[in-house]
């Protein structure tokens, strides 16, 4: 039996996951028997040090995958080194065979803004070139042509992988299904302008045509949610995410009752304040961390 864990988000700079807290996450996939770690994007904020932890994870022995998230991409050289980045472990739009039936197949997906509640393309646009970390990526079209491109794409592929009669495990970065879109109310209103770059639900609507489509792992959202099942699919959802979002983090403050009420955008001040404290209890509970914020498959 050989395992597969999906990670991503990992955000190893953000994070500062150095060799200690990396050594920590390698003890967690020895635990679990992990034969293969397929790493779904974000996994740092430059190509180099994905690369670096890539051959980290080799070095121990892992079969180590990947695609990229938005994060890595503003290190990238446009489009065609977004798609289709030389290296042999870097999975876009290609499958490795897991077993005599299964494939794991990768891509770094896009978004087409269609979760956004805004229907205006050029507003959105706007927003994005504002707020947004993704308005330095060099891309060929607009955002809803790059998400059409790579579906067209995708669907050539799954074709292929039905005629060859093969169950699918699909990573990618991007939210394929609305079921993992939050839409907020009230004073919290202006984050749904975000929900735009998130995903597309037109590749939740080519995978709904597929039946051999097993389970699709996917991140970027940082909300870990239940698995839910849409069309006899599998849709998982457990990114690592930013350390102020974590649970262990969320424990720290709560039970150190260093807040009221607990917002993870005003937390980092709170840490900066304890930090001691909280670098010894992120020790102590990093590897429950680790364990929550991946997928786990058996093949
Ligand atoms: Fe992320
Ligand atoms: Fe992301």
């Amino acid at each position: 039996m050989r395992k597969l864990a999906i990670i991503s988000d990992l955000h190893a700079d953000i994070n500062q996951l150095q060799e200690a807290e990396l050594l920590l996450l390698v003890e967690v996939l020895q635990d679990q028997a992990v034969t293969h770690v397929h790493l779904a994007g974000d996994t740092a904020n430059h190509l180099q040090q994905l690369l670096e932890i890539v051959m980290f994870l080799e070095q121990q022995a892992f079969t180590v995958t990947y695609n990229f998230g938005n994060h890595e991409m503003p290190s990238l050289a446009g489009e065609e080194e977004i798609e289709g980045f030389a290296d042999a472990n870097f999975l876009n739009q290609r499958w490795l065979p897991l077993n005599e039936k299964q494939v794991l197949l990768s891509i770094n997906g896009w978004y087409d803004y269609s979760f956004a509640l805004e229907k205006d393309p050029a507003k959105i646009l706007r927003t994005k070139n504002v707020y947004w970390y993704d308005r330095s990526i060099q891309r060929s079209g607009s955002d809803p042509q790059v998400e059409a491109r790579i579906l067209a794409e995708l669907t050539v592929n799954l074709t292929k992988l039905a005629a060859a009669k093969k169950q699918v495990i699909l990573a990618t970065h991007f939210v394929p299904k609305k079921e993992f879109i939050v839409y907020q109310t009230g004073k919290y209103q202006r984050w749904n302008q975000l929900n735009a770059f998130l995903g597309s639900e037109k590749l939740g609507a080519v995978l709904d045509q597929f039946n051999h489509v097993q389970q699709v792992i996917f991140g970027h959202t940082h909300r870990r949610f239940e698995d839910k099942l849409i069309h006899g699919t599998r849709y998982s959802c457990r990114p690592f995410g930013y350390y102020y979002e974590w649970q262990l983090t969320r424990d720290f403050v709560l039970k150190n009752h260093l807040v009221e009420k607990y917002n993870p955008l005003k937390i980092r001040t709170i840490l900066k304040n304890n930090q001691a404290a909280f670098q010894t209890y992120r020790k102590k509970h990093l590897k429950a961390e680790f364990a929550q914020g991946m997928t786990l498959i058996e093949y």
